[in-house]
């Protein structure tokens, strides 16, 4: 029998608690099935609540051993415990009580990874979102905020280092081979940012000084033989210090800032004041494991969970529906960030296009996962309404558009107005826990506007389309942009309000140049890119003063996260490819001058590659005047998971063979402009991690991947050379990836080999299993990659209770690799519900991610859909299902 469905909880219903917690001291002796927690907690009274009501805790897969307030147990009538849910009447009118409660816990037994669990013989806890109700009961809301005391008490020989929040006051020797330590957390913060760490672990340190002059520490955590891979880690921190300084003014206000590397993490990193732990994929790089884009990974995480302390943890969320007030925020940060880092890189010359991308990478994340996820069951406000289980809210609709959301006030209010109403925000809201409407209202106030319509981005969901259409009058000399917005219905929204859309554009002459732009009734031309605000259904904007009709260039870098819909016939489309002076643009035209030859010949309309085409695409391969690192993402085909979502009724057969088709054709046709590009972006010298060198290689072994495709030998000898030569993992696995496109030998052989070579490297296996769990099928001959990925399930380095492996190898095959995953025989679906269930007994939040892999079902061919809606019914009717994967598939089935 099923479970029952989770209750679902509502934003509305938002209740401050009667009572908070003012200090909170815990205790742990640490012991891998049994640990004991004694916490004891003052609870006052909230004004907030006046302070009517019983004191409400929640505790979740705790034994409790004993339970107190001011020394008495309660009596049986005082407490009442209903699922997590602790209640205890208060009979006096005391305005503050000591509540102790000392609980037992199996760290060993904890496969969820939420709360307190083991990793390799260590203690590591997970809090955010409802972790710490795991390890003691406690008022677990984001707007209790305590000042929090820890001892940690363990085994000297296991667990030699002792960490938690904040500063160290005390630290020594126990009897029977114990040590402890006690950690002190200057400021209030929400449980959801506690941790602690008990491990075997050494440190990289450094000391730096803040920009007020304060010394701090700076301490990278991981196990001793990683020590040789944190030094990027630590320089990220750094340079993220740096730039929060002098971009915000927010300076690190601890005198020590940790950061540890764990093996077993459910996501990417976590935020906990002063003592932020990290999946070791986003800590750990050396050049012969880590790849160009891991090092780049490593920098954007490091900062984001750096920027969270002050967006997040200085000023944090009221409840769990403000999520994106932290996240949004923060993912903009970073992505601000990076920006800067590679335009500083890449010097005055360089810098808009290393700017665009940045710009284009994070676009590509969003069309791929958010715009699909905002046209599916799931999709919701960057502000949710409801939910069932919060943890399935960490989605890309409240991080990416989140981020796209902040974007667009930056945008909108400048760079300068950005910045007053965030000094704004901090000074009216440091160390409290608010809402996405604060943060609005600060931006509003700062800039002296008016940003209630702009709130609908906040509290309607799906992809809006923005339509555009050109009239050109040559009697005067002007052109009439017409814009008009709308939003398709999304699930419990029917009625959508118009939304403030900044259009970012430019007109582009018959000779390639920009326009200077002039509205009609504006006194002259200015800038050549502008602003426009769209806020109503539609709108006209007619510009004056041109001497030709003008070629449009909408939504310049991407100004707002929306669909545009402009009829641009496919002259026009290789126009802009060549003359669109926004480099984003640029991209974009060549994005949907693919997309429409990908989905012509996926719908069966086109036979052929058009000429023009090719010829638009050979200008931008040999185009040595643009920085290498944009040619590669102009000649990147378009996402798959972004293509099936632009399909009517998505067949992923057919688009698979689409793109198979289209990346063979430009393989071989310009099979000695590849290779000739291959040869010209060698770079020479010892590996450094550069976005110079980055781009080079990036597009190298984008050259070698479409050679490969094509079957080109010469292309694959320069592969299969470039695999036995490369000095870093760039290169190595760059090739490796070209080689494993080819069915036969030399593919075996070379995945042999590098598996041989990193046997005792499981991030590096990671890659291994990933790439053949993403392998398309070049050859009707080649074995299908269900059955690839079902044997390397044996792999002995495989482990499904850990969460990487599900995601390089379960991951990549339900979630970027469609055209296999949908294999006409439903084999794949049958193996996604085995693992579905499978992990859904061991670790809910990686079940349900795995499970969110078919929500888009009843968008697929009515023969694909009769093959996936009995397993979504089997995984459904499974027993146990944890509420995480039960709202994920109730909703695909609802
Ligand atoms: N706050 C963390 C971050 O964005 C992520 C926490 C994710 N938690 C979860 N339950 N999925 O850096
Ligand atoms: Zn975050």
């Amino acid at each position: 029998m099923r479970t029952e469905q989770a209750p679902t909880i509502q934003r509305v219903d938002y209740q401050p608690l009667a009572w908070s917690v003012e200090r909170i001291d815990l205790h742990f002796r640490l012991e891998p099935t049994g640990t004991i927690v004694t916490n004891r907690m003052v609870c006052v009274r909230n004004p907030a609540a006046a302070g009517v009501g019983p004191i409400r805790l929640w505790g979740e897969a705790l034994e409790r051993i004993s339970l107190s307030i001011d020394g008495v147990e309660p009596s049986a009538g005082a407490l009442r415990e209903n699922g997590s849910l602790l209640e205890i009447d208060v009979a006096g009118p005391e305005q503050s009580v000591t509540l102790e409660v000392v609980t037992r816990v199996n760290p060993k037994a904890n496969t969820t990874l939420s709360g307190l669990y083991l990793s390799n013989g260590g203690f590591f806890t997970q809090c955010e979102a409802e972790g710490f109700r795991r390890i003691t009961c406690f008022p677990d809301r984001p707007d209790v905020m305590a000042r929090f005391t820890v001892t940690l008490d363990a085994d000297r020989e296991a667990c030699p280092v002792l960490l938690s929040n904040g500063n160290l006051l005390e630290q020594g020797d126990l009897p029977d081979g114990r040590h402890y330590a006690k950690w002190e957390d200057p400021f209030l913060k929400p449980s959801y940012l506690f941790a602690l760490v008990a491990a075997k672990l050494v440190a990289l340190e450094r000391e730096v000084e803040t920009a007020s002059g304060r010394k701090v520490l700076l301490q990278v955590w991981v196990e001793e033989g990683n020590l040789d891979r944190c030094e990027h880690a630590m320089d990220s921190l750094i340079h993220s210090m740096r730039w929060d300084e002098t971009t915000f003014g927010l300076e690190l206000d601890l005198d020590r800032f940790m950061i540890v590397a764990v093996a077993d993490f459910n996501m990417g990193a976590m935020e906990n004041k002063g003592l932020n732990i990290f999946n070791t994929k986003f800590v750990l790089a050396k050049p012969d494991t880590a790849t160009d884009i891991d090092y780049e990974n490593v920098e954007s995480v490091v900062a984001h969970e750096y920027f969270h302390n002050w967006t997040g943890n200085r000023v944090t969320c009221r409840d769990w529906f403000q999520l994106t007030l932290k996240e949004g925020l923060t993912v903009f940060r970073d992505q601000q960030f990076s920006a800067d880092m590679l335009a500083r890189a890449a010097g005055p010359e360089g810098a808009a296009s290393a700017r665009a991308v940045k710009r284009i990478d994070d676009v590509r994340v969003l069309r791929a996962a958010q715009f699909p996820e905002d046209g599916g069951p799931m999709a919701h406000p960057i502000r949710p309404d409801s939910y069932q289980e919060i943890n399935n809210f960490y989605t890309a609709t409240v991080y990416e558009k989140g981020a796209e959301v902040i974007r667009m006030l930056h945008t909108l209010l400048g760079p300068e107005g950005f910045r007053n109403g965030m000094d704004l925000y901090f000074s009216y809201h440091d160390g409290c826990a608010v809402t996405c409407d604060d943060f609005v209202d600060a931006m509003a106030e700062a800039n002296g506007r008016d940003l209630d319509q702009f709130m609908h981005w906040y509290s309607q969901s799906g992809t809006p389309r923005l339509r555009a259409a050109g009239a050109w009058d040559a009697a005067s000399g002007s052109y009439t942009l017409s814009l008009s917005q709308h939003t398709p219905p999304t699930p419990g929204e029917a009625e959508k309000q118009p939304l403030v859309i900044p259009v970012a554009l430019g007109l582009i002459g018959p000779d390639g140049r920009d326009c200077a732009l002039q509205l009609e009734g504006e006194a002259q031309p200015g800038a050549t890119t502008r602003v426009l605000a769209l806020n109503s259904a539609e709108q006209h904007f007619r510009f004056v003063g041109l001497a030709a009709e003008p070629v449009p260039s909408l939504l310049r870098g991407f100004s707002a996260p929306v669909i545009l819909e402009l009829d641009e016939d496919d002259a026009r489309l290789a126009f802009r490819m060549a003359h669109d002076s926004d480099p984003f643009n640029r991209w974009d035209a060549a994005q949907r001058y693919s997309e429409r030859i990908i989905l012509a010949s996926a719908g069966g309309t086109m036979q052929a590659v058009p000429e023009a085409f090719v010829a638009a695409f050979r200008t931008l391969l040999e185009d040595t005047a643009l920085d290498p690192a944009f040619r590669a993402q102009a000649l990147s085909m378009p996402a798959e998971g972004f293509l099936l979502e632009r399909m009517s009724v998505a067949d992923p057969q057919a688009l698979r063979a689409a793109l198979v088709g289209l990346t063979r054709h430009l393989g071989s046709v310009l099979a000695g402009e590849w290779r000739a590009l291959f040869a010209a972006m060698q770079v020479p010298g010892e590996y450094r991690y550069h976005p110079a060198d980055a781009g080079r290689r990036a597009l190298a072994n984008l050259a070698l991947r479409y050679l490969a495709a094509a079957g080109d030998a010469e292309g694959l000898a320069l592969a299969q050379a470039r695999f036995d030569a490369a000095t870093n993992m760039t290169e190595r696995f760059g090739a490796l990836a070209a080689l494993a496109q080819v069915s036969g030998a030399a593919r075996e052989a070379a995945l042999q080999a590098f598996h041989q070579r990193y046997l005792k490297d499981p991030l590096v296996l990671d890659k291994w299993f990933a790439l053949q769990a993403g392998a398309w099928r070049w050859s009707d001959a080649a074995e299908p990659t269900v059955e690839r990925v079902h044997a390397l399930m044996s792999d002995p380095a495989f482990s499904l209770s850990n969460p990487n492996k599900v995601y390089a190898l379960l991951g990549t095959f339900f979630r970027a690799n469609a055209g296999e995953f949908h294999a006409a025989d439903g084999s794949g679906h049958v193996f996604w519900a085995d693992q579905v269930i499978a992990l859904n007994a061991t670790n809910p939040q990686v079940a349900s991610r795995m499970a969110r892999a078919l929500e888009n079902w009843r968008r697929y061919t009515p023969e694909l859909q009769a093959s996936i809606r009995p397993q979504l019914e089997r995984v459904l009717a499974a027993e146990g299902l944890s509420p995480d994967v039960a709202e994920v598939v109730g909703k695909a089935l609802s």
